[in-house]
Order: structure tokens, then C-alpha cells, then sequence
């Protein structure tokens, strides 16, 4: 395939579950036009919990399989996780792919903050991650950051977005490290550094134990989508649907109605690569 045939096709989102609707759902709206694919790579569900070298391999294999069949114009990596970790690889991997990564917004927030108390809220991989260790040196040596990796929170708000229902008190629990006083000064800005975490946004409101300003990064990476699509040629044919696929091949009523929600229909075809390269 030439590259020019590789700029004509959809664009594709990619997560480890469904956090990376969060970013489709901005996108929808500065791009409209073009034609999406979902990809889920949820068999290897969460990404946080992975080692890194495992976990690379693994996505290299997954988009070697997924750019041969989906020809995209451009990748969104709408994963923190995966980004941090693998973003140079793939680029590398597949030179002539346009890829948009997602990495967590601690420039902005060091530019934001009045305390300068700053709590990175992520996944354990992205807090482990030397490329989030140097984002604050770059950009944040000036402020206190806290990195906190949380366990669970990815999984609650999987939970959430397809039964409605989370436990609030979780929430509590898992987003209570961010909040730091320190000589008389409070953390007065969270950064939300993984995709999924968007969606409890209203949850984690509730449960603070001071209000602070989290910082979601999706519109940034849609605008940034938006940038590099227009440098691309416009899409040949008009999309005929949208479809989302999940790598487990195991999609629930629940998980079904939530991917038609965003427009996608569900593509039932399996991906060889994710369960050979796990
Ligand atoms: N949505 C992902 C992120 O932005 C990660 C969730 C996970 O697989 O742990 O980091």
C-alpha cells in the first residue's frame, strides 16, 4: 500500500476499553465528516496493570494488524497509557502512519495552578512512565506534583458508563491522595490522565473534599486530530457506517447499546494479532 492510499481511509480511536469515546466524543464534533473506527483492545483490559515490554510488543503487533486492514488517515491513541509507552515505537513502526497521541496535560495545569499543588491523576503504568516523569521536569518544575496511580478507577467508570451505577464511595477512595495541604496551601488542580476518567468527572465533583479544577485533555487532542486532518486529502468515499471493535469479540447488550450511543455499529471480525501478541 502506498501512503497516499494509507491518507484516504477512516479515522481510528484507539483504548484499551471504552475510555477513548470520552475523546470520540469531541471529535465528533470538529470532525464530523470523516468516517471512525473504534478500536478496543479490551481483551488486555486494564492497560495500567501491564509490564511495559509485554505491553509494547503487544501494540506494535495489534496496529501492524490494524493499518493493513483499516488503511487510516490517522490514528488517535486516545490511551495515556499506551501513549506514554509506545508512541515513539509506533511512530517508528509504521513511518508513514499519522498518529495523535494523548499524554497527561501537566503543562497546562503548571501554567493554570494558583497553589502550585498539582496531582496527576492516572493509571499505575502512566505514573511509572519515564516520558510522565520528564513532562513534569519540562513543564512543572516550579510546582509540587503528586503522581497518583490508581487502581481502580478505570474499571469503575467501565462499570458505570454500562450499568449506570457506580460506588461513590470508590470514587472517594481512589481520588483522595490527590488532594494535598501543604503550609497552608491546597492542590487546586487535577489532571485527569487517562481516558476513562472523564466520565466520572460529575462523580469526582461530589466526592472531593475541596472543589479544584480537573483538567480533561479529549478537546485538545480532538483540535489536535482536527490539525492534522486537514492536512490530509479529504476522505474518497462518504463513510457508509462507523464501527467499533472490541478485541475479546465478547460484547454485552450493555456494552453494545453504548458503542450504538456513539454512532458505532459493532464489528464482529476478529483481530488475529491481540490474541497472539498478548
Ligand atoms: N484509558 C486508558 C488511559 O488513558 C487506560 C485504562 C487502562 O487500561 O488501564 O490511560
Amino acid at each position: 500500500m502506498t501512503s497516499e492510499q494509507a491518507r484516504n481511509g477512516p479515522i481510528l480511536f484507539f483504548d484499551s476499553g471504552i475510555g477513548g469515546l470520552s475523546v470520540v466524543k469531541e471529535a465528533r464534533v470538529l470532525l464530523p465528516e470523516h468516517a471512525y473506527v473504534y478500536v478496543a483492545d479490551d481483551a488486555a483490559f486494564p492497560y495500567g496493570a501491564w509490564e511495559e515490554d509485554a505491553l509494547r510488543a503487544r501494540l506494535v503487533a495489534l496496529f501492524g494488524g490494524l493499518i493493513a486492514r483499516f488503511s487510516p488517515a490517522l490514528i488517535v491513541i486516545a490511551c495515556n497509557t499506551a501513549s506514554t509507552l509506545a508512541i515513539a515505537d509506533l511512530r517508528e513502526a509504521f513511518p508513514d502512519q499519522p498518529f495523535v497521541g494523548t499524554v497527561p496535560a501537566i503543562k497546562p495545569a503548571a501554567e493554570r495552578t494558583r497553589s502550585g499543588l498539582v496531582s496527576v491523576l492516572a493509571t499505575p503504568g502512566t505514573v511509572r512512565r519515564q516520558y510522565t516523569r520528564d513532562l513534569i521536569s519540562a513543564y512543572a518544575a516550579k510546582c509540587h506534583v503528586r503522581l497518583v496511580g490508581s487502581e481502580n478507577l478505570a474499571r469503575l467508570s467501565e462499570q458505570y458508563m454500562r450499568e449506570g451505577f457506580v460506588d461513590e464511595d470508590a470514587v472517594r477512595a481512589e481520588i483522595a491522595p490527590c488532594f494535598v495541604e501543604h503550609e497552608g496551601r491546597r492542590t487546586d488542580i487535577v489532571v485527569l490522565a487517562c481516558t476513562h476518567y472523564p466520565f466520572l468527572v460529575n462523580r469526582m465533583r461530589k466526592t472531593a473534599p475541596w472543589p479544584v479544577d480537573w483538567i480533561d485533555t479529549s478537546e485538545a487532542i480532538a483540535r489536535r486530530a482536527l490539525s492534522l486532518a486537514a492536512t490530509l486529502p479529504p476522505p474518497r468515499e462518504m463513510p457508509v457506517r462507523d464501527i467499533a471493535l472490541f478485541t475479546s469479540g465478547r460484547v454485552l447488550p450493555a456494552l453494545r447499546r453504548l458503542v450504538s450511543g456513539f454512532g458505532f455499529s459493532l464489528d464482529e471480525a476478529a483481530v488475529p494479532e491481540a490474541g497472539e501478541a498478548g
